[in-house]
């Protein structure tokens, strides 16, 4: 604003000279100088409305950022106590708390997914996954049928074929739609009376809804085979839709995904499973139950349990995270969440559509798969593009997932971004975009402002060098 003053102060001054002398040709008249300074002061008059409102915006936002970080101080403080105190050896009574925070969460999980009952013990996803593959293999087990077959669609997650191969059924994978969904024909065509599950993901990877998910349900319940859905994807839709209203059988969630921690945050996780009424038996135990004397664990909760599938109760304290971030929002303010986050990767994909186009070019739900193969000519990939968003100040996006994208950059900005750094964020890529024009090598050989430079991934992968020292940051800043 201060620039702008003495811009409009010179202007005056030397239209206020001019007019004492004789103003050569093409010079404007006094008059118009003057009109001229009106229509700038007026412009400078807007601009500071405009810059009072967003203050008074950011103020706005600000007050209600600090009410919700109040409310969950209040929570976790109540928490805190039973958390410092526990143990997971601790007898029962001592960890009532703890207990009623298990028990209210299992609910508050069914009440979002509609799935009737949930284990909250898996610690990650992928364990999630895990445990309901052995369910699904549980249940067919009891009813005494070899059923050595789960389907799995080709834009799934690698951690999908991992859970069931690792329990030992064969993976049948089924090639998507041309519009990068479930194709009806080919799950038909591939479901015999060997099929134990499928298990799909939706949204699905692509970040497009599985638009025939009933049919998919009812066609498999049909041959009493189980829909085990990869609930990863939750965060695009709290309040929207249940799993369970669509006859999903197993759900896993990845509570570190979508109730508080950012993707790729790092840290410890959570993959609660939920599943139908059919299946609770099957669960994972102890479970905690309510009694007359308060909670307890209950160790034969489950007839027919799969087992334990961690010590003692999985990462609890992801749990007090993820109730806290919950109950802070409430029904509402997890629709919010899911709105804003479906909004915010439509908005990046229409910004960067000229440069990275889309696969599958529909409105997308939280995430969206963009390929970087329009920067093959210069010989720059979706891995360098990634590598150069860490220079501007970017966590990178997955790449080269799923497989079935060329050049693969997964985009999913969660509902937490603002829109100035989701603008920064596409800002950054449109940029490496023109530098793999101008200077392919930079985006080749990035990060270059990292302490640590580009990587052998394979060899860092099976040789990690995880001490600090300061010969080895010299020369890795020295590139
Ligand atoms: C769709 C999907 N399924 C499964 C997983 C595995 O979850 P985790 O990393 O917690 O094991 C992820 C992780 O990103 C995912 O995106």
């Amino acid at each position: 604003m201060a620039e702008v003053d003495t811009l409009v102060k010179e202007q005056g001054a030397s239209a206020e000279t001019q007019s004492k002398e004789e103003a050569p040709a093409n010079t404007p008249s006094l008059e118009e100088l003057q009109a001229e300074l009106v229509a700038r002061e007026k412009r400078i008059a807007d601009l500071e409305a405009v810059s009072s409102e967003t203050a008074q915006a950011r103020k706005l936002v600000e007050e209600r950022l600090s009410g919700m970080q109040q409310q969950l101080d209040a929570a976790l403080a109540k928490y805190r106590g039973v958390l410092l105190a526990s143990s997971p050896d601790v007898p029962e009574s001592m960890v009532q708390g703890m207990l009623q925070l298990i028990f209210e969460l299992e609910q508050l999980l069914c009440s979002i997914t509609g799935m009737p009952a949930f284990t909250l013990q898996p610690a990650a996803g992928a364990q999630g996954e895990l445990t309901g593959i052995k369910i699904i293999a549980a249940y067919h087990q009891r009813k005494h049928r070899n059923r050595p077959v789960i389907l799995i669609p080709d834009s799934a997650h690698g951690t999908n074929p991992a859970s069931a191969a690792l329990s030992g059924f064969s993976v049948v994978q089924l090639k998507s739609a041309a519009n990068g969904r479930i194709d009806l024909n080919e799950l038909k065509s591939k479901l015999n009376k060997e099929v134990a599950a499928i298990m799909l993901t939706n949204p699905n990877t692509l970040g497009l809804f599985e638009r025939d998910i009933q049919a998919i349900c009812a066609l498999m319940h049909e041959q009493d085979a189980l829909v085990y859905m990869d609930g990863a994807n939750m965060n695009a839709l709290l309040g929207i839709a249940r799993p369970g209203d669509m006859g999903v059988d197993i759900l896993q969630l990845n509570l570190h995904k979508t109730f508080s921690t950012p993707h790729g945050g790092g840290g410890p996780g959570s993959g609660p499973v939920g599943v139908a009424k059919s299946l609770e038996q099957f669960l994972p135990v102890p479970r905690v139950k309510k009694t007359a004397k308060g909670f307890i664990w209950d160790e034969k909760a489950s007839r027919f349990t799969v087992g334990r599938v961690h010590g003692f109760y999985g990462n609890v304290g992801m749990l007090v995270r993820a109730y806290t971030y919950i109950r802070t929002l409430g029904r509402e303010g997890l629709e919010r969440a899911s709105q804003t986050a479906i909004i915010n990767a439509n908005y990046i994909k229409a910004r960067l559509k000229e440069v990275f186009p889309v696969a599958f070019n529909e409105h997308c739900m939280h995430e969206f798969v963009a390929t970087a193969k329009q920067l093959k000519q210069q010989g720059v990939t979706a891995m360098d593009v990634a590598k150069r968003l860490l220079d501007y100040g970017f966590y990178a996006p997955t790449v080269y997932f799923p497989l079935i994208v060329e050049e693969a950059l997964m985009i999913e900005p969660t509902e937490t971004e603002s829109k100035e750094t989701l603008d920064l964020f596409v800002e950054a890529l449109l940029s490496i975009a023109k530098e793999a024009k101008t200077d392919a090598e930079l985006v080749r050989g990035a990060p270059h402002r990292m302490s640590v430079c580009r990587l052998d991934e394979v060899k860092a992968a099976r040789e990690p060098n995880l001490k600090w020292s300061p010969a080895h940051h010299m020369e890795q800043v020295a590139g």
